[in-house]
């Protein structure tokens, strides 16, 4: 009973992570169903560190001190269920039981009702960051119960990636917590990476510059405010030749984005609770139709405009167009992140969501240390973009921002992200809302009501009788 912590599951997440345990001085139980794996990680890396590899799950638990942690590492859905059913009854009371997959908020919460009543602890935890985060320090979001946090706590927390000495590890909420937050950041991921890839197309079919050229760009706004680990590989991919042909890597890749769920089920939920995370769904959608290829091949006729190419020094309004919108994207996260935990009673500390993320894990960012700030500065602060600092700078980036949008357009590249986050912009910023309008078409032709601005009350008008006075329904 000398390993502190045990993972099952030694694929390239699950061998990093026990690596990572192993090489903070943790004696790890190590376990795959098909042994050769486990043989594999003593051969090449026994020597980091203490490991006790295990060839059945009854020996695995045998070897873990109490309360046992097992972190499983499989993959997401049916497997998880499988390797629950086979630990489970292994187990004791107060034992305590981790999922670092990628799993539905929903599938984490029935997993640990089920194991609560048996009195082991389920802890749904988010992991970030790759396979290279894994390994020399992942952002990890674990929900479950405190109880099993303060036995867990410590030791991930360690392992973790750490930003000015903070770890990127913090207790995220009950049950589905983690996971919810860790789809969110998936859901995140996805604009990022499409507001990137709009910020590319811009360039190169707007201004016409080769993908070195953009590579450069990229690699100069990564030493402004735009720093990031996404912003930091573009140029590294951008720079990339294809070895066959000795063409840009982006041009041999099929232009198909493929997708596992996280980002789909971001935009599921938030439709569910009611909020606009348009940013997130246009980049979930964009990598739809780019797999749609026999719509693409039969639109393939439709004409697009015919215009003059742009500037190149139109890189500096790009720039801008891409932060404001990336702030947009953050904002909706955050959104639906506060409303996740209202409706299932997380409690989740928003500033501590954008602390653990600064580092570790995919969306790491210079930029979410401001985030930090401005929840530290008004926890309650409705929206990202009505904190004081966010707001100037999108209102210094808005000329820009519109310029881009409009350019993108008439150009005909297409920049879904950009555009529907310059929207949402508009939108939160309207004075009034054409939402009036439609309360008028749902009370015309179903006597759905409305609400008036100077009277209190829910109203029916009757159309077909011009002249007869509304009537207040409600009383
Ligand atoms: C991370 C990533 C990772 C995710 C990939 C692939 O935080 O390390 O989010 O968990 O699996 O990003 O996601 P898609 O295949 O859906 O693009």
């Amino acid at each position: 009973e000398r390993a502190v912590i045990g993972v099952t599951g030694l694929g390239v997440m699950g061998r990093n992570l026990a690596r990572n345990f192993a090489r903070h001085g943790y004696p790890v139980a190590v376990h795959n169903r098909t042994e050769a794996k486990t043989k594999a990680l003593i051969e090449q890396f026994g020597a980091e560190g203490e490991f006790l590899p295990a060839e059945t799950p009854e020996a695995f638990v045998a070897s873990l001190a109490r309360p046992r942690k097992i972190v499983i590492m499989v993959k997401a859905g049916a497997s998880t269920d499988a390797v629950i059913e086979e630990f489970a009854p292994l187990l004791e009371p107060g034992d305590i039981l981790v999922d670092g997959g990628n799993a539905h908020f929903a599938d984490t919460r029935r997993r640990e009702k089920a194991l609560r009543e048996r009195g082991v602890h389920f802890v749904g935890t988010g992991i970030s960051g790759g396979e290279q985060g894994a390994l020399e320090g992942p952002s990890i979001m674990p929900g479950g119960s405190r109880e099993a946090y303060e036995h867990l706590g410590p030791i991930l927390e360690d392992i973790a990636a750490k930003v000015d000495g903070v770890p990127c590890c913090a207790y995220v909420g009950p049950d589905g917590a983690g996971h919810f937050v860790k789809m969110v950041h998936n859901g995140i991921e996805y604009a990022d990476m499409q507001l990137i890839a709009e910020a590319y197309d811009t360039l190169r079919q707007g201004a016409g510059m080769s993908p070195a050229q953009i590579a450069e760009v990229f690699r100069v706004w990564n030493t402004g405010r735009l720093e990031s680990y996404l912003i930091e590989i573009t140029t590294v991919v951008l720079s990339h030749r294809d070895a066959a042909t000795g063409k840009p890597f982006v041009d041999v890749v099929l232009d198909q984005a493929e997708q596992k769920g996280t980002g789909r089920w971001t935009v599921q939920t938030a439709l569910d609770l009611g909020v606009p995370v348009s940013g997130i769904a246009e980049a979930v959608f964009a990598r739809s139709l780019s797999g749609h290829a026999g719509m693409r091949e039969e639109a393939r006729v439709l004409p697009g405009p015919s215009g003059d190419g742009l500037e190149s020094s139109f890189a500096d309004d790009v720039e801008q167009a891409l932060y404001a919108s990336k702030v947009v994207a953050y904002a909706q996260g955050f959104n639906e992140i506060q409303a996740g935990s209202a409706e299932y009673g997380w409690d989740i500390d928003l500033g501590a969501m954008a602390t653990i993320w600064r580092g570790g894990c995919i969306i790491r960012a210079r930029f979410l240390d401001r985030i930090r700030a401005a929840y530290e500065a008004d926890p309650g602060v409705p929206t990202l973009l009505a904190d004081a600092s966010f707001a100037d700078e999108l209102s210094r980036a808005q000329r820009a921002w519109r310029d881009v949008t409009v350019a993108a357009a008439r150009r005909g590249v297409p920049a879904p992200g950009f555009s529907s986050s310059l929207a949402y912009y508009d939108a939160l910023r309207a004075e009034r809302l054409p939402a009036a309008l439609i309360q008028g078409l749902r009370d015309y032709f179903g006597a759905h009501t409305y609400r008036r601005v100077d009277r209190d009350g829910v109203y029916h008008t009757w159309w077909e009788l011009p002249g007869q006075p509304e009537t207040r329904v409600d009383v």
